[in-house]
């Protein structure tokens, strides 16, 4: 039996992180995973290999499209999946590696295998059990299942089949407009897939601002992708290389189906904690089945913690990275904090879309006064000098104090521009201070800084 400071269980960007920053703190640690590779969801079968995909169709698409305006010209690229697919998993064996090799430099032990805990203070790994001062739970999410719905991850598949099918179908029926559904969705009609996306609600991606909703569905629709919208899945029938897709549109109750060589379930994902045994030790759960824990991250059980998409809050690798490492401060005896109002989000097609803090309807929703600065990239010479001109950026800023309340970008380099916003509301910047600092020329970022100009006396470029 081995004793730790720290057992973290899990290896995903929450439990990575956790388990690195508690070894820089001095405290031994070490980390249990049961996959074959490091690096969790993120790193094996979502952020990375998805990044991947979308990285080379894009280049596709870019040489079908805009080359020969430029004055390139030639035959353009075929697609080689094979190869496409090995490029995709060099780069994840590259990500994962890179884990194991941080972890034997901050000397954490990698305890192979699926973990549990059998009591407080311990956890069992196959047939040992170790000692741990302290317990972090890291184990991620899965994706939800479908009634009627049966995932076989050939034909009808989750993002982990989609990212590994053994050819680009010819009809893909992509069930759920979120940011799964439309990554991926992207990514195979960028490749010369017929792609259907059918999703429950009348706006893509939930929650978002509805400006950039009804833009981003149109910029998709441009590029291929086909929506119904209001509808409801109600089963799916699948043989070894077709499948059918029933469903209801909300509106009137008429039924519908669709033929699919593949079909893509990406209706949300859920937390992933059957199997530990914390029921009998006192943790407690949400009433949507996250693990319940406190402004420190500890459980209802004194000493196990627990970060990540297993807790409530968005399902994202920084957030999740954010948490490991506070965790670990919070444990070390140190001071740990994470600022929920300013997590970005980012979607990864073309263009990219971006948000952080409010929306408009959050704003509404607590009766706040606000005002919104707007900027096109059709003004930003940048983005028209690289096809990229539609979209805009708008900033919401308090309408008394001009202080930064939310951001919500759709347009070129959208998820590196937030950053800007994101680190101007964290030191609680107003749209003044954005629209004062001086942006270089010529660069996407100029829109930034319009939009911010656009929160006060207006936009010089538009
Ligand atoms: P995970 O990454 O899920 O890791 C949990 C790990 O715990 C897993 O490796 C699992 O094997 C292990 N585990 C579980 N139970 C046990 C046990 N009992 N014993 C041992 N090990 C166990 N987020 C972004 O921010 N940006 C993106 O671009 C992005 N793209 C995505 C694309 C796809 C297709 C998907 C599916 C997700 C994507 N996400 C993205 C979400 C992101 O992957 C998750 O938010 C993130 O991985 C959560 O990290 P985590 O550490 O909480 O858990
Ligand atoms: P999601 O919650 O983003 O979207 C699911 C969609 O499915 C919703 O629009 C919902 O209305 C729809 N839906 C649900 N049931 C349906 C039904 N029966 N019929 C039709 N539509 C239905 O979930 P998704 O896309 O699976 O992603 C899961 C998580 O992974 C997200 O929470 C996200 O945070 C994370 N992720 C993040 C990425 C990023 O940061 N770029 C990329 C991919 C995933």
């Amino acid at each position: 039996m081995s004793s730790y400071d720290v057992i973290v269980i899990g290896s995903g960007p929450g439990g990575y992180v956790a388990a690195i920053r508690c070894a820089q703190l001095g405290l031994k640690t070490a980390c249990v995973e049961g996959r074959e590779t490091l690096g969790g969801t993120c790193l094996n079968v979502g952020c990375i290999p998805s990044k991947a995909l979308l990285h080379a169709s894009h280049m596709l698409h870019e040489a079908e499209h805009n080359f020969a305006e430029m004055g390139l010209k030639g035959k353009s690229p075929s697609v080689d999946w094979k190869q496409m697919l090995t490029y995709k998993q060099s780069t994840v064996d590259s990500n994962t590696k890179g884990i194991e090799f941080l972890f034997k430099k901050n000397k954490i032990d990698w305890l192979k295998g699926w973990g549990s805990v059998p009591e407080a203070g311990k956890v069992k790994v196959g047939d040992e059990v170790h000692e741990a001062k302290n317990i972090i739970i890291a184990t991620g999410s899965e994706p939800s299942s479908l009634p009627g719905v049966e995932v076989d991850e050939k034909v009808v598949v989750t993002s982990t089949g989609a990212l590994e099918l053994g050819k680009v179908p010819k009809k893909l029926v992509v069930i759920g407009a979120g940011v799964i559904g439309l990554e991926l969705g992207s990514v195979y009609a960028r490749l010369g897939s017929e792609v259907t996306v059918v999703e429950f609600l009348d706006a893509v991606t939930p929650g978002m601002d509805p400006e950039v909703q009804k833009v981003f569905q149109r910029m998709l629709k441009k590029q291929g992708l086909e929506f119904i919208m209001g509808a409801a899945v109600q089963k799916t029938e699948a043989s070894k290389t077709k499948a059918k897709v029933h469903y209801k549109l909300r509106k009137d109750d008429s039924e519908h189906v669709l033929d699919a060589d593949v079909v893509l379930v990406a209706t949300g994902r859920k937390p992933v904690h059957d199997g530990l045994g914390i029921d009998p030790l006192g943790v407690e759960l949400t009433k949507r089945g996250q693990i319940a824990v406190d402004k420190n991250w500890q459980t209802s059980a004194k000493g196990i913690y627990a970060i990540g998409d297993v807790i409530e809050g968005p399902m994202l690798a920084h957030k999740a990275e954010d948490e490991g490492m506070a965790v670990a401060e919070v444990i070390a005896g140190k001071h740990g904090h994470v600022n929920y109002g300013v997590i970005p989000g980012v979607i990864y097609t073309h263009p990219e879309v971006a948000n952080v803090g409010e929306t408009e309807a959050t704003l509404k929703e607590a009766g706040r006064a606000y005002k919104v600065g707007k900027f096109s990239f059709m003004g930003n010479a940048r983005a028209k000098a690289v096809f990229a001109g539609d979209g805009f950026v708008k900033i919401l800023a308090d309408k008394e104090t001009d202080r930064i309340l939310g951001a919500h970008i759709i347009g070129p380099g959208a998820g590196d521009l937030i950053h800007e916003v994101c680190v101007a509301m964290e030191f609680g910047a107003s749209a003044q201070d954005l629209a004062m600092t001086c942006h270089a020329h010529p660069t996407y970022s100029e829109a930034v800084r319009e939009a911010a100009l656009a929160c006060g006396d207006g936009p010089i470029h538009m």
